[in-house]
């Protein structure tokens, strides 16, 4: 096995070879695709395209998106576009309701994929002598073992810890001294509190240098409280089961401004999320994606839901993708007003009185729906008086009122009284559907 450490070509590369590289591909994957899998050969069929059809990359727009209900109606493997003994692993993504999204890889794409999660460490400055405090869960779920055998690839030395066990994570990391840690936002501020407790108050001591961290939205005021209290760069990585997993964009270190995707396996698009039509660069939308690679499991045109923009390359020729507002899905309507939990997160982290510990609770009151924020206050902050605790619920209530458009009902709840996430967090209860179920 070789170890890389510089950028590869492509990275570098004009933006002609890297389209030349994206033609060539996207021709073999959509041939590949209707060729080997019938719920493609069907859906080309039914919007009358065919992979000849395809000859530069506007084309791509002409052929028929999917979906995750088009991938959980072929659960478990019809989706496959080879034979099962060229599958060696199978992940799935546990969604809220039904069936999990199974995804299937064969031995190159278990290789592409370690080969991409290796560059995004590079390009968060990691090298062979690195340690690598692996926090993200082991399992089907493609974060552990994707950072894993992407870590492993670098070089690096892999402390593959997975999620939980918070008292003895904070141990490991004091003992064993990572320089890196890929773990979830909403997790590692978990860590950080335990860290904390076991340091007396000041984690940013701790042997950390960079973190890597993704699998859920987060926002730039929680990248801030992180990188203050644990003394570290936090840098973004986004990915998804039915793509590969993490790594399919990864922010660079010397510039810090939202993940490049790595565009010579995964080719991304913008289009309207209600209408499906394609939106040019720099145009907010649903993100999708066509693998150009991946070999078991081929997806065309995927509607991720997640909701963001392309931006120019900066670090390296490939395009970058803003920060994820939020999935289609997350969106909140609260009385004819559109609130996604990150605008309430911008909010809260910029309070200088409250944890960024949270959740919003959605209620049906008759017709009308509600939406109460609970948060809890810092530790510096427990000694305020009852009148300045409201004062800082007043002034929530008012930012959120001004900044997202909706009336909330702010409470002030004890510490630790949140629930902490040993994963992805859960921050939104509906308790419309419990009603309405
Ligand atoms: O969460 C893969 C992953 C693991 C990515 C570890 C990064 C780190 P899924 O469980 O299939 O895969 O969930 C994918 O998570 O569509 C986004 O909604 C969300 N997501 C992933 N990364 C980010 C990120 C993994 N950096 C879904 N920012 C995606 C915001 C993210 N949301």
């Amino acid at each position: 096995m070789t170890i890389k450490t510089a950028l590869e070509p492509i990275e570098t590369a004009s933006l002609d070879e890297l389209q030349a590289l994206q033609t060539a591909r996207l021709k073999w994957t959509l041939r590949h695709a209707y060729d080997n899998v019938p719920m493609y050969r069907r859906k080309f069929d039914a919007a009358g395209v065919h992979p000849d059809d395809f000859k530069e990359l506007r084309d791509l727009r002409l052929f028929p998106c999917t979906t995750k209900q088009d991938l959980r109606d072929n659960y478990p493997f019809d989706t496959f576009a080879v034979p099962m003994e060229q599958v060696v692993r199978i992940h799935a993504s546990s969604g809220t309701t039904g069936k999990p999204t199974v995804v299937g890889y064969t031995q190159n794409d278990i290789d592409t994929w370690a080969n991409i999660v290796a560059r995004s460490l590079r390009a968060a400055g990691g090298t062979p002598k690195d340690k690598i405090h692996v926090a993200y869960g082991y399992g089907l779920f493609t974060g552990g073992l994707g950072a894993h055998y992407g870590a492993e690839r670098l070089g690096a030395t892999v402390i593959p810890m997975s999620g939980g066990q918070t008292e003895k994570q904070a141990q490991l990391i004091r003992d064993f001294r990572p320089d890196m840690i890929m773990v979830t936002p909403s997790y590692c501020l978990n860590l950080i509190e335990e860290l904390e407790r076991q340091m007396g108050g000041d984690a940013s001591q701790c042997s950390l240098r960079v973190g890597v961290f993704g699998a859920e939205p987060w926002t730039a005021g929680m990248r801030r409280e992180i990188e203050r209290r644990l003394g570290i760069r936090a840098l973004d990585i986004y990915g998804l089961s039915e793509v590969m997993g993490p790594g399919v964009a990864m922010e660079c270190l010397e510039t810090g401004d939202g993940p490049t995707i790595w565009e010579d396996h995964f080719y991304p698009e913008i289009v309207n999320p209600n209408s499906g039509d394609a939106l040019e660069d720099g145009e907010y939308g649903e993100l999708l994606f066509t693998t150009l690679t991946k070999e078991a499991l081929p997806v065309i045109r995927y509607r991720t839901r997640d909701l963001t923009r392309l931006l120019p390359g900066t670090a390296r020729t490939m395009r970058r993708m803003d920060r994820i507002t939020g999935r289609s899905d997350d969106m909140l309507i609260i009385r004819g007003v559109n609130v996604f939990p990150s605008q309430v997160e911008e909010e809260i982290c910029k309070n200088e009185h409250l944890a960024p510990h949270y959740q919003l609770e959605v209620n049906r009151d008759g017709h009308l729906d509600s939406l109460a924020v609970k948060v809890e206050l810092k530790e510096s902050s427990l000694t305020l008086s009852h009148e300045e605790r409201c004062q800082v619920c007043h002034h929530l209530r008012h930012r959120i009122k001004s900044m997202v458009g909706i009336s909330t009902d702010v409470t002030i709840v004890n510490c630790g009284s949140i629930p902490r996430s040993e994963g992805k967090a859960c921050r939104v209860i509906d308790k419309r559907v419990l009603v309405s179920s």
